[in-house]
């Protein structure tokens, strides 16, 4: 079995973390990010992030094959401090192979930890996998977000998910 290493994102991730999204936003359908972040741009949000919030990432060999963050819901006001929002991006050629499960075993520890009582995510209505992915963790879909998208000029619907740790 693959040996996959689950570690929080350092500033110096930046590099490749911003590669990893260049795949994914030319992929065009899975995020609403609709341009990659760069690497500067990255290394500020890490740096950014308090210490109840993390890009963690997924390891083989060295190499980072995937991550998935966590952010507070909301920065300005503590109403929120119980809720958190996922993002998750593996790499195309380690989909499917238990990479998006092992990272969230860690974040969702992470979370649970730090005082979260509740997760959110927002999925492309076209993002089938995904939403089985997060289905899989144990959210599960509250609604639709109509039209919420806009990416090349077309419009598409947003899953919202929630999930109770
Ligand atoms: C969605 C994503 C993060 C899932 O990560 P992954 O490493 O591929 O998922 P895993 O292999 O860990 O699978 C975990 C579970 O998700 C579900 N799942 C994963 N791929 C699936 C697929 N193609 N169809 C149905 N369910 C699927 C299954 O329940 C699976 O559990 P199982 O293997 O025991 O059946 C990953 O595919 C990805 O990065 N996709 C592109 C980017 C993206 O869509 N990100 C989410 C943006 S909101």
């Amino acid at each position: 079995m693959t040996s996959v290493y689950i570690r929080r994102a350092t500033p110096d991730d930046a590099e490749a973390l911003s590669a990893i999204w260049e795949i994914i936003c030319a992929e065009r359908v899975y995020t609403a990010v609709s341009q990659p972040f760069s690497p500067e741009q990255e290394r500020a949000y890490i740096a950014s992030l308090s210490e109840r919030e993390g890009i963690f990432v997924a390891e083989v060999e060295g190499r980072i094959v995937g991550f998935q963050s966590l952010d507070l819901w909301v920065r300005y006001t503590d109403s929120f401090d119980h809720v958190g929002t996922l993002g998750t991006f593996v790499l195309p050629e380690w989909r499917g192979r238990g990479i998006g499960r092992q990272l969230a075993r860690y974040t969702l520890d992470f979370a649970r930890s730090h005082g979260y009582e509740k997760l959110v995510v927002f999925v492309r209505a076209g993002n089938r996998r995904a939403q089985a992915f997060y289905r899989s963790l144990g959210f599960t879909p509250c609604g639709v977000l109509t039209r919420q998208v806009r990416i090349d000029g077309q419009y598409e619907d947003e899953i919202f998910m929630e999930m109770f740790l």
